[in-house]
């Protein structure tokens, strides 16, 4: 019997994780969770809600049932809702209520693919492959401009850098599942890689590693 092929996807914001995971998820038939979207959801919910990171209960609520219906929702992948998302991900109680479907997800007979920042190490320790994609901020910062210049012409390449700065910086020193590469994850640093060449360095992980299994 072989065994499901679980594929982690942790780094941090604008690395390339996402398109990496999505091509990767293509190559092998395997479902793909893109994870950050659930907590940009979450994050989403709360400002639409007028709530704020101290209503605990009414968040772990939110989180607990939330409904992916709306993640097609196109401001979840805005500027703000990174923000939003990157403050309730660091409530302990907010990851906890959101850990059980990310790990039935990965864990499903067919095998997936995962990209967040606690993969490798929370939901899936025992993935068959782990990469950790990162990049410098600078290079992070202008990637993720390109993206959200076109529907926000005003929009200045620092005021991006500053957003990218705070949430590595958040996201690697809360308490609950920081964001960390797993000792047994192999680093993909795309800083001098164009996404074609991003790619193949990834298949050519994925396929050493599963070989390796
Ligand atoms: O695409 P980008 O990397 O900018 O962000 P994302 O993956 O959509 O994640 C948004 C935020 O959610 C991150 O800054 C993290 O704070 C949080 N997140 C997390 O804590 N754990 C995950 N597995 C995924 C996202
Ligand atoms: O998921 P994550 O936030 O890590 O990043 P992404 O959304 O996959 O990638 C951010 C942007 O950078 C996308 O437009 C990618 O096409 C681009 N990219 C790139 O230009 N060169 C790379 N080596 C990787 C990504």
């Amino acid at each position: 019997m072989t065994l499901p092929l679980i594929i982690a996807f942790d780094g941090p914001a604008a690395s390339g994780k996402g398109t990496l995971a999505s091509v990767i998820a293509q190559d092998y038939a395997l479902p793909m969770l893109d994870t950050g979207l659930i907590y940009r959801a979450v994050g989403y919910q709360r400002e639409k809600r007028g709530l704020t990171v101290d209503n605990v209960p009414e968040l772990v609520e939110i989180a607990r049932t939330l409904d992916a219906t709306g993640f097609d929702n196109p401001e979840l992948r805005g500027r703000e809702a990174g923000e939003w998302a990157s403050q309730v991900a660091a409530i302990p109680q907010v990851r906890e209520a959101l850990k059980r479907f990310q790990i039935d997800f990965a864990h499903q007979s067919a095998g997936a693919v995962l990209d967040g920042r606690d993969i490798g190490t929370v939901i899936a320790p025992d993935a068959t492959v782990k990469l950790f994609v990162t990049a410098r901020p600078e290079v992070r910062a202008h990637r993720r401009w390109l993206q959200l210049v076109k529907s926000a012409p005003d929009l200045a390449y620092e005021d991006v850098l500053a957003d990218i700065r705070l949430r590595d910086e958040r996201d690697s020193s809360r308490s609950s599942a920081p964001l960390t590469m797993a000792d047994d994850a192999v680093l993909l640093d795309t800083t001098d890689l164009g996404i074609e060449a991003a790619i193949e360095h990834a298949r050519r992980i994925v396929r050493d590693r599963r070989g390796s299994k």
